[in-house]
């Protein structure tokens, strides 16, 4: 047994359909970035099958550069996520160069402002030329998932979008996000350990525990009835009673400058 393999994550099967968000729920080293990665095509899983509108997805070549368009990742920490050499500009004008329909630079440029501008980054010329330690954390994300709609895809997955920003800001993000999922029909993976936010943005959520899914179904059913002890546990280990209902009064009332729900 000893140089058996470990595995991150085992039986795991999910789909994700447009206009759709499917909530990835666990505690700390449960397996939800090991997940995200693999859907990304960061990490190669050692089993199991990958389809994209219902074909196997393509490991190299043409095919794998048209998955990696139509596939794209908001991660964690929007800092490690940047490159600090790099100007805000230059971050979303290589996808638009490399995955859109004009290549040119003069039309990458006048995207670039466009999309700064579809995620509340305003006005647009202000942060072109800023690199991202004239950022705050959640101006950064912005540009974080300004850069992953670049290449207009069908499928978004946020790795623990907010939890590396300030409390305060956090709900901007997730409503920002939820926007451009309508706008876009995009097929969303949200990954979190809060059960309030992840049954607020999601339709389904799936609890994970130690790399395997131990829950499915409907975002309300989940919370309102859970059945794994452990969804129970982790709906119990919410700081204080009636903090998550509290917490949901207050999204659902929220509404960032300028976003509208
Ligand atoms: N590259 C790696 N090498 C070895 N173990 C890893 C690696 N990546 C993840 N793991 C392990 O796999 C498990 C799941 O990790 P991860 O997917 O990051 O969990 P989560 O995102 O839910 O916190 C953890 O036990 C972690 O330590
Ligand atoms: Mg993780």
């Amino acid at each position: 047994m000893r140089n058996s393999p470990i595995s991150a994550v085992r039986g795991v099967d999910l789909e994700l359909d447009a206009g759709r968000t499917v909530a990835l729920v666990g505690q700390s080293g449960s397996g939800k970035s090991t997940i995200a990665r693999m859907i990304a095509r960061l990490e190669k899983p050692s089993g199991g099958q990958i389809l994209l509108n219902g074909h196997v997805a393509a490991v190299r070549g043409r095919g794998i550069r048209e998955y990696r368009k139509q596939v794209q990742m908001v991660f964690q920490d929007p800092f490690a996520s940047l490159n600090p050499f790099h100007t805000v500009a230059h971050h979303l004008e290589r996808p638009l160069r490399r995955h859109g329909e004009d290549r040119s630079k003069a039309a990458a440029r006048a995207k670039v402002e466009e999309l700064l501008e579809r995620v509340n980054l305003k006005p647009a010329a202000a942060f072109t030329e800023r690199r991202p330690h004239e950022l705050s954390g959640g101006q950064r994300q912005r540009v974080a998932i300004a850069r992953a709609l670049a290449p207009k895809p069908s499928v978004l997955i946020a790795d623990e979008p907010v939890s590396m920003l300030d409390v305060s800001i956090r709900l901007g993000i997730l409503h920002l996000l939820s926007r451009l999922q309508r706008e876009e029909n995009l097929a969303v993976l949200y990954i979190t350990h809060d059960l309030a936010t992840a049954r607020h943005f999601s339709d389904e959520i799936l609890v994970m525990y130690e790399g395997r899914v131990v829950e499915r179904g409907a975002a309300d059913e989940v919370i309102l009835r859970p059945k794994a002890e452990f969804t129970r546990r982790l709906a119990e280990a919410a700081p204080e009673p009636g903090r998550n209902a509290r917490f949901l009064s207050a999204a659902a009332r929220y509404t960032a400058p300028g976003e509208s729900k």
